[in-house]
């Protein structure tokens, strides 16, 4: 931290990021209106379509930024034919890149339908769930599993022949992930919606998987910490349908990176589609808050996408800040800015495209920056 206050290093990065990314800064400015706001932040370029045109991800002074700022924010990353020449993702860097490179172990996804925001299946805006019955977090271990980049393929005569991408669970990598969801729900004292109670529930597959039984192994061990939480297991693909069926039953989960992946994304459906889903990826000493949605190229340049899930990135980081250093000032603003979107989205009118609605972007933007101005500190 610096005299200016906590420095934020922001990548806008590809697609619809720099438009989500543009009315999350707004937010924070209007949170900072009127007093001296304890941030700071500075914007760099990156990703696939910055890979396009200069034959980079970013630049070295954008990568030392990230190491050294105190929170990192990032809109989206990919972009149609934007890869790198071994076949991986241009603009991993910024996402997968910082997560390996500065450890940021735990990748904490809430899930929590807000009234007033709607939730699309089978093409119909239906009120399947009950907002009083979502509100969970998902936790994901972030650095290991089959993202490890131990990978390769194996080419006779030119063809390739076999594909391997291997699957690691560590023992550390596990712990520290898992110790972070016990926290999580001692610190909840709310506890899972439909029963008040203070829940893990661990989600694998170690029916099947010897990593999943080291997984599950671990978290008996570390649960023996916390007797206070309710210790649960799902398999993941029964977890799959009473996510759906009774998401009430759930506090906090946790799970290896690729389920981690892969269930963040239905519950996203839960909580009113991806427009609202946020993360923080948090290490020991630092931690980057994106938007779960990716950099949708259908919808770049629009004005249309739904910024909602940087707003609830920027709310995740302010929190995140104001624990770390014990600041009440950015607890008070994320309390804010929470009570701010609950407030607009109760109203029912902010609605984006993929809520039924025909506000823009920045209109939506508009709507929260009022609310926030009219919201007491
Ligand atoms: C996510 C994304 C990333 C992931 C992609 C962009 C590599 O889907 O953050 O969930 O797979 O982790
Ligand atoms: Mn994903």
């Amino acid at each position: 931290m610096k005299d200016s206050g906590y420095e934020v290093a922001v990548f806008a990065g590809d697609g619809t990021g720099p438009e989500v990314v543009r009315e999350g800064l707004r937010v924070l400015d209007a949170l900072g209106e009127g007093g001296s706001a304890p941030w700071h932040y500075s914007q760099y370029p990156g990703g696939g379509q910055y890979y396009l045109r200069t034959g980079r991800e970013w630049e070295p002074e954008a990568e030392a930024a990230a190491a050294a700022a105190d929170a990192i924010m990032v809109g989206a990353v990919g972009w149609p034919g934007a890869t790198l020449p071994n076949g991986d993702l241009a603009g991993r860097a910024l996402v997968l890149g910082l997560r390996e490179g500065l450890d940021l172990y735990a990748n904490v996804r809430p899930c929590k339908l807000y009234p007033g925001v709607r939730h699309r299946i089978s093409g119909e805006y239906s009120q399947v769930w009950a907002p009083k019955n979502v509100d969970m977090v998902i936790v994901r271990e972030n650095t290991e599993d089959l993202y490890t980049p131990a990978r390769g393929r194996l080419r006779r005569g030119g063809s390739t022949e076999v594909a391997i991408d291997t699957r690691i669970i560590t023992r550390k990598g596990s712990e520290r992930v898992i110790r972070y969801a016990f926290e999580l729900a001692r610190a909840r004292t709310r506890g899972a919606p439909g029963d008040g109670v203070r829940r893990l529930t661990c989600v694998d597959k170690s029916n099947v998987m010897e990593g999943c039984r080291f997984f599950r192994e671990t978290f008996d061990r570390v649960a023996a910490e916390y007797p206070e939480i309710d210790r649960d297991y799902a398999y993941v693909d029964a977890f799959a349908q009473w996510l759906v069926r009774n998401p009430e039953q759930y506090n906090v989960v946790v799970a290896t990176n690729m389920m981690g992946d892969i269930i963040t994304d239905l519950a996203a459906v839960l909580q009113g589609g991806m427009g609202f889903a946020a993360g923080g990826n948090i290490g020991t000493d630092h931690a980057l808050f994106e938007t779960v949605h990716g950099s949708a190229p259908k919808y770049a340049g629009k004005n249309q996408v739904n910024p909602f899930a940087t707003f609830f990135a920027v709310e995740q980081m302010l929190r995140w800040l104001g624990g770390r250093h014990g600041d009440a000032r950015l607890l008070g603003q994320a309390d804010r800015l929470e009570r701010s979107l609950a407030r607009t989205l109760a109203e029912g009118t902010t609605r984006t495209y993929d809520q039924g609605g025909t506000l823009t972007t920045s209109e939506a933007g508009d709507r929260v920056t009022a609310a926030i101005r009219s919201e007491a500190r």
